[in-house]
């Protein structure tokens, strides 16, 4: 049974993006670790009870999972898992509104909670292509680590958005002012890049007028998609309802769906609800 309380963990590290953009990583206990609260037998081999921990250590991670990263006294929000190395596991974090700044500007040595994975993740293709947009970058990041022969096509307004340009300098950047890389969206190469017949895969995150825009061009093209979403969440773990789009529960049935069941979905790159619990429109049309 998975214990879904937050467990305090240490910032190891911290990378800054321009003024935006922040990763963080925490240290990661990945043994069972001992709790006060676990049994005291004498005869410790031959104990009826398994040793029972309130914390106990992420289970295993799938690429495009999130985690709950919470702030006491502040807020919790939901953030993929950028990276994860033994031991380590780093988030991605662009300053947006406040909670977002707030957990940016944490430093090493701070703590913040964690709780999950959750969702389901990226199934994995290696013939495959990776179009991000924005801090949408951060749930493919483990993607390409994984392929470092796919294309990576990757988006930002301007330059001083730009991110992990160092991890991943292979990438082919766009920039909306054309400041840094090609002037542009990275939507405008997908189609010649589609139309190498060893792609067989799209994975995509970002902001969903862009990800409609991949889910379209890869129908045409005959090829398959993976699109990973955000909505606004509150448990994220399938319960509250918020999260919700066409029935399908984003923290629980995704965040990554397939590209052609999208499409299908009348919310999708369409409307949201926020933390009110009103829609909010997005800025595409409806599917
Ligand atoms: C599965 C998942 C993974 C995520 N991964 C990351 C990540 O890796 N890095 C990262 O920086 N953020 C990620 N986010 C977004 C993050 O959880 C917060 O929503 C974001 O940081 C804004 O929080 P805030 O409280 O600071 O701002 P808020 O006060 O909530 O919002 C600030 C502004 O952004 C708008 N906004 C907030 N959420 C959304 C949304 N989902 N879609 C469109 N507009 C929105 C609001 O309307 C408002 O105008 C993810 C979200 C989900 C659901
Ligand atoms: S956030 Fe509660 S059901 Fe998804």
């Amino acid at each position: 049974m998975r214990n879904d309380l937050p467990r305090m963990r240490t910032i190891v590290e911290r990378v800054e993006y321009g003024d935006t953009t922040v990763s963080l990583t925490m240290e990661f206990d990945d043994t069972p670790p001992s709790s006060p609260l676990a049994p005291i037998s004498p005869f410790p081999p031959f104990s009826p009870f398994p040793p029972f921990s309130p914390f106990p250590p992420l289970p295993p991670f799938t690429p495009g999972q999130f985690v709950m990263v919470w702030l006491p006294g502040v807020d919790e929000k939901p953030f993929s898992v950028s990276r994860r190395q033994p031991g380590r596991l780093e988030v991605t974090i662009k300053r947006l509104g406040p909670v977002s700044a707030q957990i940016a500007d944490m430093k090493v040595g701070q703590q913040v909670g964690l709780r999950g994975p959750y969702g389901r993740g990226f199934t994995l293709e290696e013939n495959c292509c990776i179009v991000a947009g924005g801090v949408g970058l951060a749930a493919v990041a483990p993607l390409i680590e994984m392929f470092p022969q796919a294309p990576v096509l990757y988006g930002e307004d301007t330059r001083g958005n730009l991110m992990m340009t160092d991890r991943f300098p292979n990438m082919r950047i766009f920039t909306r002012d054309g400041s840094a890389g090609e002037l542009g969206f990275p939507t405008d190469a997908l189609p010649a890049v589609l139309s190498d017949p060893r792609i067989r895969m799209v994975y995509s995150c970002g902001p969903e007028v862009m990800l409609a825009k991949v889910a379209r061009l890869c129908r045409e093209a005959g090829v398959a998609s993976q699109i990973s979403l955000e909505r606004y969440m509150k448990c994220a773990m399938g319960v509250c309802g918020q999260c919700t789009m066409d029935g399908l529960r984003v923290c629980a049935d995704g965040p990554v769906f397939d590209g052609a069941q999208l499409l299908q979905a009348t919310d999708f790159a369409f409307r949201r609800l926020d933390k009110s619990g009103s829609w909010v429109h997005l800025d595409g049309e409806r599917q």
